[in-house]
Formats: structure tokens, C-alpha cells, sequence
């Protein structure tokens, strides 16, 4: 008897000690003269039950985690790769509730296939999406996905159809689509999770977006850090391009797109789409004025689409099932689901692929499980380190892009941290800062020296020092870098500042 077992290949996993796992499974199984597959699937996203290894039953896949070296023989005791009885025994996978109760469109393969098998993708539905392109019009492609109501799960939110549709009637020889995998914001990592553990679904997403616009070129802009994604990635654009899903003739169809992987080197602002742009062209990662819009002059001066990973990778989906199908979840105009990534303190961090509506107070407590240290949690920071920190009082806030910019905050993407009783928010605000002064690309004054200033400014209002001049000085400077600002670099550090300031006074040694 054969048995099939799957332990991911997820950097997260991976540094949780899944590579050592599956080596100890295979010797294992050897010395108990076991006929064992091991299969490294990508992670479910249940980040504080990794490595979490399953096995394929007639029932479906059971999971047990986290296993640690030190389990590995009790797990065969137990005669788990027949379903048996452990300590770390989870059940059927499909049913753990923190899955179950998710609508994984974008992430619908994630941890069930192996990343980087184009015969698994195509069994998983993978590529129809772009087959289905092939037999329509560029115009009908992005009316698809204008119908869908996709936006951009980059941070601004910006309608993707809109933009695709201003690449595909700006006439030029040449048109570019750039993926902007630099994911920089704190606390994220959906972009990574797509490029480790479905690679296929960017390049065919990205895919489908050059034939929308009429683009033979794409970059996937990844950020150095990456070296498992950048891996996934090479290894899936190999095999596309060997099967024709990439290159000169795409599936025979006379069309072409040809892709590659770049390296930024790390810089936070790499990741805001001007600056990437002068990066991608071997600059020095500086933000461009705007208008141009990129996509009337973006790449080397041509139109170019930039969009983030997640909305590239939601695009094959949508065109496989219609944009009716994706607009049909979600509220408002926030249209599909959105991949939300639980990080901080809390007890269940991980990958949450939900549509739009939930509420905050749902995505912490009945997914992420409360704090991890049993304390009351004090604020979260949604959208990253731009974004605004949130009391108890707005948790029943819906995950909706207006109800957020109503409260002054933002989903940005999708990043959640949370902090409990125990953090100072004047800290927190003085970091904002602190991170801007670094992370400046130094092209305009209210970022590059108001940020060193409020930094110092805050520093001196922790200390107590001339709290009636200095608290409105710091309102007044947060609002010169939200007006003067060139980008949402400097142009947003006021909303974590503000928040904590507005919501957490006492912190600051200001009487409520
Ligand atoms: C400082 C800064 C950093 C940014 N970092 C990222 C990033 O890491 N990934 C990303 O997709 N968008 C980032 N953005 C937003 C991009 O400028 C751009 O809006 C986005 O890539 C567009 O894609 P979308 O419409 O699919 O969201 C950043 C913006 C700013 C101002
Ligand atoms: S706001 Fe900051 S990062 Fe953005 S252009 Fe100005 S100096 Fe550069």
C-alpha cells in the first residue's frame, strides 16, 4: 500500500522546520519498510499550526500540526497516515474551521496543489481562464474586468478595469505590464503566498492582462527578500514557456507574451509604482511627478499597467467565471473577496481570504482567536505601516473600502497587526515617523524633513516637554506632509500618527 503525505514548501513553513519534517517522514517510512509520497504542497495559511503535514485518505486530507521532529515517530505509532488518533491530530483539513469559514477565490489552490506543476495546475481549473481570453477581444477582456469590480489590492484601490482600459486605448509599439510584488507593508504576505504556492495564477493573470491591453512584455518586480518566490517563479515561467502558455505563440493562437522575474534591492518606496519604474529601468529608486499617468507613460516611457500581485492573480478567476461571479461577494463597491493577513499579536495568524463585509471585530476574534497573550486588544494597524491605528470602539467597522476611509483609515492590503493593552501608542506613532525619516526617497521637503522632525517632535512630547506648544505643533506638521507630500509615503504617516494621537492621548500625556 501506497500513502500519499504533504508538508509544504512555504518559506513559512519552512521556517517553522517543514524541510526537516518531510526528511524525517521519508527516513521514517524507509526504516518501517512504509511505501510513502511526500509532497510539498503550499501552506494553508494557518501559519501557528505549521509545519502542518497531511495525508491523503479516502475521506479527504486529514492534518496533524504543528509536528515537530519529535513527533515524527509517535505520528506513525499512532498509524496517522491511516487517519489515526494523535495529540496533534486536526481532522479532515476542509473542515478545520479557520478554512472552512473562508471563500478562498484568488487562494483556491493554495495548499491543496503542488506549486510548481503545471499538470496540477491544469487540473485545478488552472489556465482557463487565459483560454477563454484567447477567444475574446481586448476590449471584451476588460470590460470582464470592469464588471468584476475588481480594484487594486496593492493599496489605493484603484478600479482595475479603469486603468486597463487607458493602457488599451493609448496607442503605442510597444506596452508593458508590470507586477509589483515588492510588498513592503508590515505584517503582509499574501503576495508572497501566491508566488510560492501558486506561482501559475500571476503569470496567467499577467498573461491575460498584456493580451487585454495589448502588451508583449511583463515584469514581475520582486523584492529581494523573496528568494522561495523567486524560485517558484522561475521554475513556473520554465515550464509556461515550454508549453506555449508563454513566448511567441501563445496555445497556438498567434499572440505573444513574453515574462520575467526582476530583482529590486529592497527599499520600501521601491514598491509606490513611479519609483518602482525608475528601479525597473536601473535608477535610483526616486518617485516620479504625476501625470503622466504610468499608463499613458510608464516603463521606459511607454503605457504600462502596474498592479499588484493579488490583483493580477484574482484576474484568471474572474475571466474563467465571469465578472458576474466575482462582484457577486463583497458589499458596497469593495466587489470579491480580499486575501486578509492576520499578524501581531494574536493567537491565529495566518492567511483569511474573505469577501468584503466581514467585520474587523469577526476577522480578530473568531478567526485570529484574540491576542496571543490572553490581554485585551488595544488597537490594530490595518493597510500596513501607512495605516491607521483602530480602537475597540470602530472593531465592528465592515471590511469595506468606504466604511474604512469614512473612519479616516484604509485596507491598503489587507495587512492586519495587533497590538494589546500592553503597547504605548506614542511609541508606535514615534516609529511611523521614524520609518518615513528611512524610508524617504528624499525628493520632497515636507517627507524627507518632516518626518525627522516629527520623530524628534514626538520624542519630546513623551518626555513631557511643552505639551500646549508641542501637540499642535505635531498636528500642524502631520498636516503639511498630507498636503505637500509628492506621495503616500509622507503624504499618509499622518494617519497612524493622528490616529494614535486622536484615539490614545493619554499616551502622549494629554488628558482625554
Ligand atoms: C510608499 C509606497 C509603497 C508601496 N508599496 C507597494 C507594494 O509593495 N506593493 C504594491 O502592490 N503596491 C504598493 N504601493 C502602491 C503602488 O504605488 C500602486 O498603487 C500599486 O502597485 C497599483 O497596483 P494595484 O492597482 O493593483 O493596487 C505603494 C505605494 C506607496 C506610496
Ligand atoms: S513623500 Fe517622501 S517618498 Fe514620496 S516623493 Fe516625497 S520624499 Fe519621496
Amino acid at each position: 500500500m501506497s500513502f500519499i503525505v504533504y508538508v509544504p514548501s512555504d518559506s513559512g513553513a519552512i521556517s517553522l522546520g517543514a524541510n526537516n519534517i518531510a526528511d524525517q517522514l521519508v527516513t521514517e517510512a524507509i526504516q518501517r519498510n512504509i511505501d510513502v509520497t511526500i509532497i510539498r504542497n503550499g501552506s494553508r495559511g494557518m501559519y501557528w499550526l505549521e509545519p502542518m503535514v497531511e495525508v491523503a485518505t479516502p475521506t479527504g486530507r486529514v492534518a496533524y500540526g504543528p509536528v515537530k521532529s519529535s513527533d515524527v515517530s509517535s505520528l506513525f505509532e499512532a498509524d496517522f497516515l491511516n487517519a489515526g488518533d494523535h495529540s496533534l491530530a486536526l481532522g479532515v483539513t476542509e473542515e478545520i474551521p479557520y478554512l472552512k469559514n473562508q471563500q478562498r477565490l484568488t487562494f483556491a489552490r493554495v495548499g491543496i496543489t503542488n506549486p510548481i506543476s503545471l499538470d496540477d495546475y491544469l487540473a485545478h481549473e488552472g489556465y482557463q481562464g487565459l483560454k477563454n481570453a484567447l477567444t475574446m477581444n481586448p476590449a471584451d477582456i476588460v470590460a470582464a474586468v470592469t464588471d468584476s469590480g475588481l480594484r487594486g489590492r496593492g493599496g489605493a484601490a484603484f478600479p482595475t478595469g479603469i486603468k486597463w482600459n487607458t493602457v488599451l486605448n493609448t496607442p503605442a509599439e510597444q506596452k508593458y505590464i508590470i507586477c509589483n510584488a515588492d510588498e513592503g507593508d508590515s505584517g503582509t504576505f499574501s503576495d508572497r503566498m501566491i508566488m510560492e504556492n501558486d506561482p501559475f495564477v500571476l503569470i496567467e493573470g499577467m498573461t491575460i492582462a498584456g493580451l487585454a491591453v495589448g502588451a508583449t512584455q511583463g515584469y514581475i518586480y520582486l523584492r529581494v527578500e523573496y528568494p522561495h518566490a523567486h524560485r517558484a517563479l522561475n521554475t513556473a515561467l520554465q515550464l509556461a514557456n515550454q508549453h506555449n502558455y508563454l513566448g511567441d505563440n501563445i496555445l497556438g493562437s498567434g499572440q505573444q507574451f513574453q515574462l520575467e522575474v526582476r530583482l529590486g534591492a529592497g527599499a520600501y518606496v521601491c514598491g509606490e509604482e513611479t519609483s518602482l519604474m525608475e528601479s525597473l529601468e536601473g535608477k535610483r529608486g526616486l518617485v516620479r511627478f504625476k501625470p503622466p499617468l504610468p499608463a499613458i507613460s510608464g516603463l521606459f516611457g511607454k503605457p504600462t499597467v502596474v498592479n499588484n500581485v493579488i490583483s493580477l492573480a484574482s484576474v484568471p478567476i474572474i475571466l474563467d467565471k465571469g465578472g458576474e461571479f466575482y462582484r457577486d461577494y463583497g458589499m458596497g463597491r469593495s466587489r470579491g473577496t480580499l486575501p486578509l493577513q492576520l499578524a501581531g499579536n494574536l493567537k491565529h495568524t495566518g492567511l483569511v481570504e474573505v469577501a468584503f463585509g466581514l467585520s474587523l471585530r469577526e476577522l480578530l476574534y473568531d478567526f485570529g482567536g484574540g491576542s496571543a497573550t490572553g490581554k485585551p486588544i488595544k488597537a490594530v494597524q490595518v493597510g500596513g505601516p501607512l495605516g491607521a491605528f483602530l480602537p475597540e470602539e470602530q472593531f465592528d467597522t465592515p471590511l469595506d473600502y468606504e466604511a474604512f476611509a469614512a473612519l479616516w483609515a484604509v485596507l491598503g492590503h489587507g495587512g492586519v497587526v495587533a497590538f494589546d493593552e500592553t503597547t504605548n501608542m506614542a511609541t508606535m506613532a514615534k516609529y511611523s515617523m521614524e520609518f518615513c525619516a528611512i524610508e524617504s526617497c528624499g525628493k520632497c521637503t515636507p517627507c524627507r524633513i518632516g518626518s525627522t522632525r516629527g520623530h524628534e517632535l514626538i520624542d519630546s512630547i513623551m518626555q513631557g516637554q511643552d505639551l500646549d506648544k508641542n501637540i499642535p505643533l505635531l498636528r500642524s506638521l502631520c498636516d503639511t506632509l498630507l498636503n505637500g507630500s509628492l506621495c503616500a509615503l509622507g503624504g499618509m504617516t499622518p494617519y497612524p500618527v493622528l490616529s494614535a494621537l486622536n484615539h490614545f492621548p493619554e499616551d502622549f500625556g494629554v488628558k482625554p
